[in-house]
């Protein structure tokens, strides 16, 4: 047996599968965000642990067999977070989290220092709010006898890793989210260390996804019932194990995920395609391999907001029953999504959504489904940039929230042009992780060996030419809105 911890932003989530790539049982604990000003989104690590622990311990009191059976454990985490420890590693502040965007001036700095030239060469990525440098350059303007206790920074998953082995490591597919790693090279940049004024030494050293970390504390072990015995591999970003999962292992593969966040994702073999920065530029879970991926900052998020708005006692179901007999266009209503601002392609963290075209005839339904259509076109912003740059996406695995209506399924073929398809049993990220503890274990010669066990496809949905051309014209117009109206809330 292998697990997968996949540590989210609102719970974490523990998957035990066997090596037939069956889901043996799962359990589920949910934590807090900590919002003490707009703008900001923190976390405690300590929470993290806790959940986790609690998460496993009912995992193993669940499980009939031998737990000296249970051979690897993995991890899949929520990118950027920052977390600083000091010399005893202790936790210094909260964690600031990915959807934090205190950090814009931070950002212009880095820009200001490195020059946005070099840090596209090093980094691959532009400096966006989310990431983890403009965190630490945020903790040495505003906190700065914090950040001189520091000494070393950690990402989410890192940090509940290093609590269940005592080894601090991180691993090259989140650290292709800080900002201070050479993504090309996979190795940390002292030039950027360096010139933004931080200790290289603050940067833990780093590992391949199914590398091995070590094994479980006595304490840890004790507390959760499993053996001590048990491998724990290093584990990678949400995003990448989202692709794992997925089985996005190959040139040409793609992927559309609609969580909190909702991304894009495109397998890249290697290094050298060229983006601009328009999109980011990762290391994948896959050793020697990279993805590219456009993100949407409120994508089930926009749905969850509209329905905690204005439906807050019923289900999703409920909620969007009826969505197939709106037509396309939702009468004449348009969303854009960007209820926190907007990541790809604008890195706009002012900007704020919309509902454009209101008639006194609309109803609630009419709202659900301009909401999953802005969404969608939101999306469709970074397939574009993919085309345009001369990617072929004509196949896309659809995964998360996004894959659990089946109107919204063909909505997505639609708005993209592209053939969706639904995989039969999806656990999200969490497979991922249970798939880099499987191959860490031995078990497969690789991840695509194991993703040819793990992953099955199931229903596939056909773009329709008649509906396509509709929401091409209906794109030109979503894109127009931002231009008209940025500047509204500045
Ligand atoms: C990716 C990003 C989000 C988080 C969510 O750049 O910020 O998708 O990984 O956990």
């Amino acid at each position: 047996y292998a697990i997968g911890v996949d540590l989210g932003t609102s719970a974490v989530k523990v998957l035990m599968m066997n090596q037939k790539g069956e889901v043996v049982n799962e359990v589920s604990k949910a934590y807090p965000l900590i919002q003490e000003k707009s703008g900001y989104s923190e976390q405690e690590p300590r929470e993290w642990v806790e959940k986790t622990t609690e998460a496993l311990k009912e995992l193993v009191a669940q499980f009939d067999g031998d737990v000296a059976d249970i051979e690897g454990i993995s991890y899949s985490g929520q990118m950027h977070g920052l977390v600083l420890l000091d010399e005893n590693n202790e936790v210094l502040r909260n964690a600031i989290l990915w959807n934090d965007t205190r950090t814009t001036e931070q950002c212009k700095q880095i820009y200001d220092i490195v020059g946005e030239k070099k840090l596209l060469e090093i980094t691959k990525n532009p400096a966006l709010e989310g990431f983890t440098l403009p965190k630490i350059l945020w903790v040495k303007q505003y906190e700065p006898e914090i950040l001189e206790k520091a000494s070393v920074f950690m990402l989410p998953k890192d940090y509940l890793r290093y609590k269940m082995t005592g080894q601090i490591h991180s691993e090259y597919s989140d650290a292709a989210g800080t900002l201070l790693l050479n993504v090309g090279e996979q190795e940390w940049s002292k030039e950027i260390c360096d010139l933004v004024g931080i200790e290289s030494s603050l940067c833990p050293p780093l590992l391949p996804s199914h590398g091995l970390a070590g094994t479980l504390t006595p304490e840890f072990a004790a507390e959760t019932g499993l053996a001590e015995s048990t491998k724990v591999f290093a584990g990678g970003a949400d995003n990448a194990c989202g692709a794992i999962g997925s089985g996005i292992l190959q040139d040409g593969k793609s992927m559309c995920s609609i969580g909190t966040s909702g991304v894009v994702l495109s397998y890249e073999e290697t290094k050298d395609r060229d983006f601009d920065g328009k999109v980011h530029y990762f290391n994948h879970g896959q050793e020697d391999a990279f993805y590219t991926m456009g993100v949407t900052l409120a994508a089930g998020y926009s749905l969850s907001w509209f329905k905690d708005t204005f439906a807050k006692e019923e289900s999703f179901e409920s909620l969007l029953e009826g969505l197939g007999d709106v037509p396309i266009g939702a009468n004449g209503l348009l969303f854009t999504p960007y209820l926190v601002g907007e990541r790809t392609p604008y890195a706009d963290a002012v900007i704020r959504a919309s509902f454009i075209g209101m008639d006194g005839s609309h109803d609630r339904i009419d709202f659900a489904r301009a909401v999953i259509e802005g969404i969608t076109f939101s999306l469709n912003e970074s397939i574009e940039i993919f085309r345009e740059s001369g990617k072929t996406i004509d196949t896309i695995i659809s995964i998360g929230g996004g894959a659990k209506n089946e109107t919204w399924l063909q909505i997505q073929a639609d708005v993209f042009n592209a053939k969706i398809v639904k995989l039969s049993s999806e656990q999200g990220p969490a497979v991922g992780a249970t798939m880099l503890a499987a191959y860490g274990c031995g078990w497969f010669g690789s991840l695509q060996e194991c993703a040819d066990v793990f992953t099955a496809e199931d229903v596939s949905y056909e773009p329709i030419p008649e509906n396509v051309e509709k929401y091409k014209e209906l794109f030109k117009l979503y894109k127009d809105v931002y231009v008209q109206t940025k500047g509204l809330n500045e």
